[in-house]
This record gives C-alpha cells, sequence and structure tokens, in this order.
C-alpha cells in the first residue's frame, strides 16, 4: 500500500491522533504509544536525529519511517519534517488508573479551560512531574488536535481524560484561588486533586463548593493573577515532583 494511502486510512480512525515532529514521537515511542504510521521528507534526516538525540528509540524510528509528502497530508509542515500516527490509549484503563488507591502522585484537574495550548502545556507539565493524570471538565477536548501538539507526545506519559464532575477520582480537591490559603504553609497531599479554574472566569462554583481547600500563589497586590499552566507549574513543584534520580 501507498505511503499516502496508509497515512489516509489510519488518520481517519476516531482512535488516531497526530504526532507533530521529532519530539512527539520520541516521547510518544518512550512511553509505550502504538505508533502506526511515521512520515518523512527526509528519512535519513529523521534517523540521524533518533541517532543523536534519543538513541534509546533509534530502532524504532528506523523501523517505522518511510518517505512521503507531508505538504499533501498535513495542514502544516513541522521543521524536523516528521509527523507520525498514533493509537489513543485505551480509556477504560485510563479510567482505572486514575481511579486507583493509594495514589502516588496527585491528578491535576482543569475546570472548563478555554485555551487548546495552555491545556497541552499542563499535560507537559503532568507528565515531568510524575503525575497521576490530567482531567479536564467542560466541553474542550483534551485529545484536541491542537492540545496533543502543544504536549510535545506525553499524552502518553500521563493519563488524559475528560470527566464529568460526579465522575472525579477520590481524594482530597485543592483548589487554587488567589482568595486561598498560602500554598507556602501547605503540604499537597500525593492523592490530592489540584484544581485550577478557567482562564475566563477562575474556578466555578460547583467546583469551589466541592473543594476541601482552597490554595493560593504569593503575587503582588494588584496582579489579579497568574497564567493556567503558569500556575499548574508552581503548584506541581510545590508539591514536589518525581524522586531525584
Ligand atoms: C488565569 S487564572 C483565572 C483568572 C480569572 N479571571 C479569575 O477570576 O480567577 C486561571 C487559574 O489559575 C489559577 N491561578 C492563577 N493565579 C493564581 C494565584 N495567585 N493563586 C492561586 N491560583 C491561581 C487559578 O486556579 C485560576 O482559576
Amino acid at each position: 500500500m501507498s505511503v499516502v494511502r496508509e497515512w489516509g486510512e489510519n488518520a481517519g480512525r476516531d482512535d488516531v491522533v497526530v504526532l507533530d515532529g521529532f519530539h512527539a514521537l520520541k516521547h510518544a515511542l518512550r512511553f509505550g504509544a502504538e505508533v502506526v504510521a511515521v512520515v518523512a521528507e527526509e528519512p535519513e534526516g529523521v534517523r540521524a536525529l533518533a541517532a543523536e538525540l534519543a538513541p534509546d528509540v533509534e530502532e524504532a524510528v528506523v523501523r517505522l519511517v518511510r518517505r512521503g509528502e507531508l505538504k499533501g497530508l498535513l495542514p502544516r509542515v513541522h521543521p524536523t519534517g516528521v509527523a507520525a500516527l498514533a493509537v489513543r490509549p485505551d480509556r477504560d484503563a485510563g479510567r482505572a488508573a486514575l481511579a486507583r488507591t493509594p495514589r502516588p502522585a496527585p491528578v491535576v484537574l482543569l475546570d472548563n479551560p478555554r485555551n487548546l495550548g495552555n491545556v497541552g502545556a499542563v499535560v507537559r507539565l503532568a507528565a515531568g512531574f510524575g503525575a497521576t493524570g490530567v482531567v479536564t471538565r467542560g466541553d474542550l477536548d483534551p485529545w484536541h488536535p491542537n492540545v496533543v501538539r502543544a504536549g510535545a507526545g506525553l499524552h502518553y506519559a500521563t493519563t488524559v481524560d475528560r470527566l464529568e464532575l460526579d465522575e472525579l477520582p477520590p481524594g482530597p480537591v485543592y483548589a487554587l484561588d488567589p482568595e486561598g490559603e498560602d500554598i507556602r504553609g501547605l503540604v499537597l497531599p500525593d492523592d490530592a486533586l489540584l484544581a485550577f479554574g478557567s482562564e475566563r472566569h477562575g474556578i466555578s462554583p460547583e467546583l469551589r463548593a466541592r473543594a476541601d481547600h482552597l490554595v493560593s500563589l504569593p503575587m503582588r497586590p494588584q496582579v489579579s493573577s497568574y497564567n493556567l499552566a503558569t500556575s499548574v507549574a508552581m503548584t506541581l513543584f510545590h508539591w514536589g515532583g518525581p524522586a531525584a534520580q
């Protein structure tokens, strides 16, 4: 089958996402994604990148990559000249991972986020800190192509799902809000749900009602708030992150 036809057939599947660029492909392979197609303008260049930057996945890249015209397959071509298709992880397994107790690391909860780039940046943070997952509430799809692009392939390194309020994983809810108690006096437990409000309206009334703690990040008077992803970064850093290697 031709590369273009194979790409088209896989890209049409509901359970497949596009990985845009070499780093997204590298991360997805490292964290166990089922990669079903890799197309590059110059396969040799991608193999050289793998050898230089990711020898741990070089063999897989060399095996998968095929020459193809990306311009015809994608709206825009990544500077690394490579794109891939990967199968979304099983949703039931992800939900089971979110619900499992005792939980070794918090779940990040985004309450009706609006900005796709912010959500991707949060997935990247959650992956880096080893958080159990990122859960969103509301109409934004955390697997939207632009979120996956901003997440740099790290949707495969943590659990990412959209849930209703009555489906949230167990654990105490720490809602981040400038009116809350100063985070510097608190220890955030591993089983916490760390909740962040929307860029427009902050924490919703229903989540505020559900919160066990309201927590604030230090901020000078007259500054009204931080960016959503920045707030997640500071909070995960305060929680502690992965053990030192
Ligand atoms: C851009 S802010 C929301 C601003 C919104 N206009 C509001 O009224 O809250 C997005 C989210 O980041 C978190 N956040 C931002 N600054 C914070 C701070 N100083 N303390 C605690 N959380 C903060 C909150 O969860 C907030 O809902």
